[in-house]
């Protein structure tokens, strides 16, 4: 039997194929099955469904008349799909009191029931997707005539969840926040966001690129200057980044990329929260929430000397690690229906994605994190010939050049004697490549040469690297 803790365990992430849970849901339904993505949408997927009116239809569509003791209507919704049905479609379960699955439906035979109860079409788990989007929890940010504003965040793993509660409450605390993360997984997003919960919204926010502005120019752009400060100066003087951010947030982006010598001012300002201009003699009081970025880690730079400890600590009043994409895997199916609506208004198009694509996205480490999502978005939707985005096309923007450009260099290699672990590795890498071209998907791949797909997506990146 299907234990719930099982469920519970694995959700939302992303389960491989050999799952036990699919393994599981695979008796149930019979037929072999692909499951895109688990996630807990009790409220979202079947808005149209309360929890007692799903259970009805769970039993109903098994047939099971005599009492069975449940102990709440609830449902796992789980993309999932016969490989022969073109569109994802959910299975909901039942839970009894001792944990077990004791009905489950799918969202189909809901759907199918219900229409002909209602004698009304119920929408299907695209559209539902679809509309999703446009729910206020899931994007924050969305205006209320719906286009997008800069500080948008669409996520939906429990992980993203919790940070984006997090980023609320400390918005209107108003203390130092320090965002951490890889390249790309979206620290000015989340900047921006907490400007926005923050009651200073209608301030400035501010970005200053630390890595950016040349160290010469830094302290008159950070602090501004008086009039005949130096040399060049303008003549009415300047305010500095930190004035004009007054009342509002000033976002210090890159910040282990600033000067050593410059630390020690920004230390000044974040403690006394008063400035003084280049040339100035009076100091300027500055109200001012700070909101600091890094993809660096910044403590080993301090152990280095190179980043002060004092103003780590200043900094560090509230650290914020947003995780990799790979590591939220639940988030990539809606960024990835984001950037398509995005970019289908944006080109006047109407792409869709194919459902084997969604395995490639869920299958790939996405080491660029959204940032890389959203552009291999945008080039499959410009590129894409026909109404969808296929797998093979999504795969060719990963990894299309350089598995081309790396097999016809392979080939005379082979030719002369190396070591037996770089042979293996090339016929392996060529091997991958050509079952790629062939078939189109990591899954079918993974299934030809008798590996699992994660394997099959490891080992394209690592011969990629
Ligand atoms: N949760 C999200 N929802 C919507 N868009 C996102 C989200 N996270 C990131 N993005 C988009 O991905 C891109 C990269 O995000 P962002 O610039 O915030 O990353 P970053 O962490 O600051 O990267 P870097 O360290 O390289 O500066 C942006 O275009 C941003 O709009
Ligand atoms: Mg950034």
């Amino acid at each position: 039997m299907l234990l719930w803790k099982d469920v519970m365990h694995t959700m939302p992430t992303y389960l491989p194929k050999e799952s036990s849970l699919l393994a599981a849901l695979r008796s149930f339904t019979e037929q072999e099955s692909r499951l895109l993505f688990i996630q807990d949408c009790s409220s979202k997927i079947v808005g149209y469904l309360d929890q007692e009116a799903l259970l009805k239809q769970i039993l109903a569509v098994q047939d099971l008349h005599q009492p069975i003791k449940w102990k709440e209507a609830f449902c796992v919704v789980s993309a999932f799909a016969p490989l022969s049905y073109p569109q994802p479609y959910d299975v909901f379960l039942a839970r009894a009191d001792d944990g077990g699955i004791v009905g489950y439906a799918t969202s189909q035979d809901i759907r199918i029931r219900l229409e002909q109860q209602q004698h009304s079409r119920c929408p299907t788990i695209q559209e539902d997707l679809q509309e999703m989007q446009t729910l206020p929890d899931e994007h924050e940010g969305l205006s209320s005539d719906g286009t997008e504003l800069p500080h948008q965040l669409v996520y939906r793993s429990a992980v993203m969840q919790q940070l984006v509660d997090e980023l609320k409450h400390i918005a209107k605390v108003g203390s130092t926040v320090l965002l951490m993360g890889e390249s790309g997984v979206g620290k000015e997003v989340f900047a921006k966001a907490l400007h926005h919960f923050s009651d200073r919204r209608e301030e400035p926010f501010i970005r200053v690129n630390c890595g950016a502005i040349p160290a010469n120019l830094l302290e008159s752009e950070l602090f501004g200057y008086e009039k005949g400060a130096f040399t060049g100066a303008d003549q009415k003087g300047k305010p500095g980044l930190f004035e004009l951010a007054n009342r509002g947030t000033i976002f210090l982006d890159e910040i282990a990329d600033l000067p050593y010598s410059m630390q020690v001012k920004l230390l000044r300002v974040l403690q006394e929260r008063e400035i003084m201009r280049i040339g100035g003699i009076r100091t300027i009081p500055v109200d001012i929430r700070v909101v600091a970025a890094t993809n660096q880690d910044i403590r080993t730079l301090v152990r280095a000397r190179k980043f002060r400890e004092d103003l780590y600590y200043r900094l560090h009043v509230v650290p914020i690690e947003i995780p990799p994409l790979r590591k939220r895997k639940a988030d990539i199916v809606p960024l990835a229906m984001h950037f398509l609506h995005q970019y289908n208004r944006a080109y006047r198009l109407g792409k869709k994605l194919s459902s084997e694509a969604f395995d490639v996205l869920q299958q790939y480490e996405w080491p660029g994190n959204v940032r890389e999502l959203q552009n291999v978005m945008e080039r499959s939707i410009v590129t894409a010939r026909g109404e969808h985005i296929t797998a093979d096309q999504l795969w060719a923007n990963l990894y299309g050049h350089a598995y081309q450009h790396q097999e016809a260099e392979k080939k005379a290699m082979v030719q002369e004697i190396i070591p037996l672990k770089e042979a293996v590795e090339q016929v392996e890498s060529q091997l991958i490549s050509l079952a790629m071209k062939k078939y189109g998907t990591a899954a079918k791949v993974a299934k030809i040469l008798g590996v699992s797909p994660a394997t099959v997506s490891r080992r394209m990146q690592k011969h990629l690297q």
